[in-house]
Order: structure tokens, then C-alpha cells, then sequence
């Protein structure tokens, strides 16, 4: 079976990884693997192929950045082209963002059966991009790998079919895992002079934090409210930094003692949060990397797409308050903080489960 993997954006990688993996070692499929070029920069791509071990993309379409209509009506014009020549049986798709959708229209389109894993997750807030992304994905895909019950369950109010709903756990955990021997290698405590316990991460990209100055500036007071009690290391997404610098507050945030870095490979990411006192985003993934590893994560954001990270899990989602993320960190920095626990089937085995429903289909 000739089966194409899309991958486009940074979380997209840390995804396709176990499954480009477990697909060729299955020895049943021809893999071909198609880089939209969402994400160019060396920091934002190929230091993930590299740490990952993902092997070179047989076809990059090299669409780079752009508004969302023009970005996605790009990808499916060039990947149209790629299905027509290449002729596959299927498509995989993984996660939320606007390669993932475009991908899996053109696909639909041509009548190439689509897998979409990360399926069913919702925040039913379709003001974020990804949102509109997963609903239109799984609309169109007739196998949905599920991480997590919440998944099944929204897919069935959509009038998903059960026999297409498969829950096989979560690939991400599946390169966590992967990666366990490497992180002892990483020197990014000492690179940057930190030490277990005496830090916190902050990672924020999402539209409606950073785009608006106001929000941002709200972001920013909590930051500084942070450091005054931990030390913060923020690697700022290339999003976030050109807003940074249109409002010119990176030296408010240096003279604060907050730590500024490039965005990290996915080695040095998950060695510094594994080690840290909390962490502060309002990413998607890390609301589940953090989970596994057993580390507070406080998520900006009024809800999330992920809601066993919060209900067993060690996530919290807190409004942009900075009185209240203050308590947040106090409570954690006290020893009260919830313990959480790992999600049943996030066990690094995902990908083989994948492999396996795609191989007996
Ligand atoms: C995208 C995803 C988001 C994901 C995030 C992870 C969508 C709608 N959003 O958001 O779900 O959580 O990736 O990072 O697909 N840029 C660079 N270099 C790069 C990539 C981007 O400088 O390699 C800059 C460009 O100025 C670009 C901006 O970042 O305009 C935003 O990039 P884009 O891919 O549109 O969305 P992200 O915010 O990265």
C-alpha cells in the first residue's frame, strides 16, 4: 500500500516521527513523506528531522508563510500535483494546522481515503485557526486515531461512524520516549546556567495572546510577575518575537531577568522542561508533554482541546490575570500543586497501533 505522511509545521514532526518509523519497519507499505514547508527556519524544521531521526522528505513543496487563505489554497495547489503523479492509496494526516487541512481536502478531492491521527480533539472555539482545521479534517477522513476518550465522543456527536474511530493513544508520547536516551545528552541546563527545580518555561504563540498588543502586553506583565519568585526561560516562536520587537518590548523583558532564547530543537525543549518547576503556555502539545513528564503546566488559555491533560493530568488552564497565575506558581513553588497521572495508552506504543489498523484495513 503507497501511503503519503504530510508534515508541515513543528508539532507536526514530533508527531509523524513514530509513525514514519513503525510504517516502514511494518514492511507493508511504500512511505512517502511530503514537507509542505509551513515551517522554514532551521529552528522551526530541520532540527527536528535531525533529533528526531526523521529521514529527508521525498518531496518539499516549499510554501512558506502567508495569510491562511493564501498558505492553504498553495498547499493544496502543489500537493494536488504530488497525489496525481504519485498515485497513492492513502493520506496521513497529523494534528491541527493548516497543512494538516490542506492536505486532507486535496486528498478528499481526488477520492484518496485520508487518516487523520489527532482526531476528535475540540476546544469549540472557532476563533482559533486549528480548530476550524480538525473539524474540516476529520469530516473528511475515514480513519481517526483518537489520543484520548474526549476524542471518540465528539466525533460521535458529529455523526463520526464508530468502526471508523480507532483510540491507539498518542504518538508524541511515542517520541518522548524515543527520545529519553538523548535528553541525557543535552547540555541545555548548563548552556544556559540553570539548574533542576529553579525555573520556569514559557512558550506562547497562539494568535490571539501575541497578535494585539494589548494581549501581549498583558502576557508580558504576567511573565515579569513570574520572574520576580522564578527564574524564566522563554524561547520565543518567530511569531511572538516580530511582535516583540513591533511593540519593542524584548529589552523590558531582559531587563525583568527573563531569559531569551532562539526556538529550542526538540531535545534541548524537552530536557529544559523536564527538569523545571512549572510551565506557562498556550501551546497544544506541551499542555501533554508536561502530563507525562509530571510537571505543573499553567495553560493561558479559556480552554483547551485537550481536557484529560486538566482532568488527569498536571495542566491547569488560567485566564490572563497576573494576580492569579502569582497564586498559580506560589501554590506549586508550596509543594500543593496536583500530581496528575498518565493518560492510559500514552505508553509509546501509538504508532504501532496506527500501523496495525492501517495494516488490517
Ligand atoms: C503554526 C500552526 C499552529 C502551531 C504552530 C507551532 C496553523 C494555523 N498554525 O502556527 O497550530 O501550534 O505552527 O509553531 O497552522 N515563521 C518564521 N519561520 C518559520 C515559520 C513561521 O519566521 O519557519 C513566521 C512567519 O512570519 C509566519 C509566522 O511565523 O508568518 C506564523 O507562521 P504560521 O505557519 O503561519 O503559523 P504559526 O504561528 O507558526
Amino acid at each position: 500500500m503507497k501511503i503519503i505522511n504530510v508534515v508541515g509545521a513543528r508539532p507536526n514532526f514530533v508527531k509523524i516521527a513514530p509513525i514514519q518509523r513503525a510504517l516502514t519497519a511494518s514492511g507493508k507499505f511504500d512511505v512517502r513523506l511530503v514537507h509542505t514547508g509551513q515551517h522554514y527556519d532551521a529552528a522551526m524544521s530541520d532540527v527536528f528531522f535531525k533529533d528526531l531521526g526523521i529521514p529527508s522528505p521525498d518531496v518539499s513543496l516549499d510554501v512558506g508563510s502567508g495569510s491562511h487563505a493564501k498558505q492553504t489554497a498553495e498547499i493544496m495547489t502543489r500537493f494536488e500535483e504530488i497525489l496525481i503523479r504519485e498515485k497513492p492509496d492513502r493520506v496521513l494526516v497529523v494534528g491541527d494546522v493548516n497543512s494538516t487541512l490542506a492536505c486532507s481536502v486535496a486528498a478528499a478531492k481526488l477520492n484518496v481515503p485520508v487518516a487523520h491521527v489527532e482526531a476528535g480533539l475540540r476546544s469549540y472555539d472557532r476563533t482559533m485557526p486549528e480548530e476550524i482545521n480538525r473539524m474540516v479534517t476529520d469530516t473528511l477522513s475515514d480513519r481517526l486515531f483518537t489520543t484520548e476518550p474526549s476524542g471518540r465522543a465528539n466525533l460521535l456527536k458529529e455523526g463520526k461512524p464508530d468502526s471508523q474511530i480507532f483510540f491507539t493513544g498518542n504518538v508524541m508520547i511515542d517520541s518522548l520516549v524515543y527520545a529519553k536516551p538523548a535528553l541525557e545528552r543535552s547540555t541545555v541546563l548548563s548552556t544556559l546556567g540553570l539548574a533542576k527545580d529553579e525555573y520556569a518555561v514559557v512558550t506562547l504563540h497562539r494568535p490571539n495572546n501575541v497578535d494585539q498588543e494589548a494581549d501581549l502586553k498583558r502576557m508580558l506583565g504576567i511573565l515579569k510577575t513570574v520572574a520576580r519568585s522564578l527564574r524564566v526561560v522563554f524561547p520565543v516562536h518567530p511569531r511572538t518575537r516580530k511582535n516583540l520587537e513591533r511593540i519593542g518590548a524584548m529589552s523590558d523583558l531582559t531587563s525583568a531577568g527573563v531569559i531569551i532564547t532562539e526556538p529550542l530543537g526538540y531535545i534541548d525543549f524537552i530536557r529544559l522542561i523536564r527538569s523545571a518547576k512549572a510551565v506557562l503556555t498556550d501551546s497544544g502539545g506541551i499542555q501533554e508533554e508536561t502530563t507525562f513528564l509530571g510537571i505543573p503546566c499553567l495553560t493561558l488559555r479559556t480552554h483547551t482541546e485537550r481536557p484529560i491533560t486538566v482532568t488527569e493530568g498536571t495542566n491547569t488552564l488560567l485566564p490572563t490575570d497576573s494576580a492569579v497565575v502569582e497564586a498559580a506558581v506560589r501554590s506549586i513553588l508550596d509543594g500543593k500543586y496536583k500530581k496528575g497521572r498518565i493518560p492510559d495508552l500514552w505508553d509509546g506504543q501509538a504508532a504501532k497501533r496506527i500501523v496495525k489498523v492501517l495494516t488490517d484495513a
